[in-house]
């Protein structure tokens, strides 16, 4: 019989195998210094385009103020327990109303983590004569919530309308033999790529298909709409979402998540979420903090206007220059080259060392093979400065893509991984 630790001496996993070349560099590298526009890697300076940060409320003086206070008021245990046993307050409470306001729902809940809660939620909402329909490039935690559906489920094909309707129909025979309904699951806007999800276009099928949504609006939420309620508000249908989901994680800028919709669901999610009944309740000083930055949302439209012309000025900018940044319709901003891993790791080592520029590369197996995916996230925070200081940047690294500099510095690197 095998060891059950063999695989893990042999095989590290997809991302684990390049652990040597990468990590503390392109993977877990270290990013010091106040969160904001330029931080610190490894001693130096760069303009950092990968936190999600995208209201700049991370290092903003009267959030610091507010979450300082709430960290000596109330020391980081308080309140002790589940919201259910004993982990409950009128601040809890009070965050839900404002938050379910804030998104045009009658209620909201609270998760600790958007992840966990996702998982959760899913997992709630869905029997097991229930048929789950999602989008193939949906985030882990919808993934993994989906994984725990002991019924039937289908993936459609990315943002494409046809395909969901043919899944839609696939779904219903199941669920007219079962006596299921179907729970169909799509993120506001795909955090890779930066598309919306086609909530409009899902949202018109409900006149077909009987069907119930659900929205994981992580990078939507303080981004889009006209009020930063999301993609649903801008795309008009926020009212057709029947359960919506956003975290704090980015422009909220803190840690924790939550749930909105009717109020009989959220009131039955709350008996039924499995990462609230059996976990500790969100810290109070994360609730005291999302108070703050959810005032700020609220009063300081300039913040997502700021945000916007930085937006604007990078993606107009990278397409100026003639870089691919595919079909994104949100604040996420990818950039696609041609090369290999080892290619990508010198142009990115190229960019932190030679240009102070600081993004994230993403590889095979996220995206396919031979593609280079430089993923920025633009912040109300960043400057002019920044972005023509990275324009300028980006089309120095091309140039060195396309003249073989990157295929002859990684020569080593790729005779060493058989690439
Ligand atoms: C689309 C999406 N859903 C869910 C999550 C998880 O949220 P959290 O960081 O609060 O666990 C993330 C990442 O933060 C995300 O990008």
């Amino acid at each position: 019989m095998k060891d059950l630790f063999d695989k893990i001496y042999k095989d590290k996993g997809p991302l684990g195998k390049w652990a040597d070349q990468a990590e503390g560099y392109f993977v877990f590298p270290k990013l010091e210094g106040e969160i904001g526009n330029r931080m610190k890697f490894q001693g130096k300076e760069v303009i950092t385009w990968s936190v999600n940060d995208y209201l700049g409320l991370a290092n903003h003086p009267e959030v610091r103020k507010v979450d300082a206070e709430a960290a000596k008021q109330y020391g980081s245990a308080y309140p002790m327990g589940a919201r259910m046993m004993s982990g409950h307050t009128n601040l809890h409470e009070q965050l839900q109303n404002e938050l379910a306001e804030f998104v045009n729902k009658e209620a909201a809940y609270l998760l600790n983590f958007g992840y966990q809660g996702m998982v959760s939620t899913i997992d709630a909402l869905v029997g097991k004569d229930d048929v789950i329909v999602y989008d193939v490039d949906a985030h882990a935690c919808i993934i993994d919530g989906v994984r725990l559906h002991m019924g039937k489920r289908f993936t459609y094909k990315h943002n494409d309308v046809a395909s969901i309707e043919k899944n839609l129909q696939r779904a219903e025979k199941i669920a007219q033999q079962t006596g299921g309904g179907i729970l169909l699951i799509s993120e506001g806007v795909f955090g890779m790529r930066g598309e919306q999800g086609k909530l409009k276009e899902i949202v018109a099928l409900k006149e077909k298909y009987n069907f119930r949504l659900f929205v994981d609006d992580a990078h939507g939420f303080g981004t889009l709409g006209k009020t930063g309620a999301g993609a649903g508000e801008e795309q008009g249908v926020q009212d057709q979402i029947d359960v919506y989901f956003a975290t704090f994680a980015k422009s909220m800028a803190s840690t924790g998540a939550f749930i909105a919709g009717d109020q009989e669901v959220i009131d039955y999610l709350k008996y039924n979420l499995r990462s609230q009944m059996f976990a500790k309740s969100l810290q109070m000083q994360l609730v005291v903090g999302a108070l703050k930055r959810l005032d700020m949302l609220r009063s300081m439209p300039e913040l997502k206007e700021k945000l916007w012309e930085n937006v604007n000025a990078l993606q107009n900018g990278l397409k100026e220059r003639g870089f691919d940044i595919g079909t994104t319709q949100s604040c996420v901003t990818p950039v696609y080259l041609k090369g290999s891993i080892p290619e990508a790791m010198a142009l990115v080592k190229d960019l932190r060392e030679n240009h102070g520029v600081f993004c994230s590369i993403v590889v095979y197996p996220v995206i396919p093979k031979g593609l280079i995916l430089l993923r920025m996230i633009p912040t109300a925070s960043h400057t002019m400065k920044d972005i023509e200081e990275t324009l300028e940047a980006f089309s120095s690294i091309r140039e060195r893509l396309e003249n073989g500099t990157y295929k002859r510095l990684s020569a080593g690197v790729a005779a060493a991984m058989g690439n």
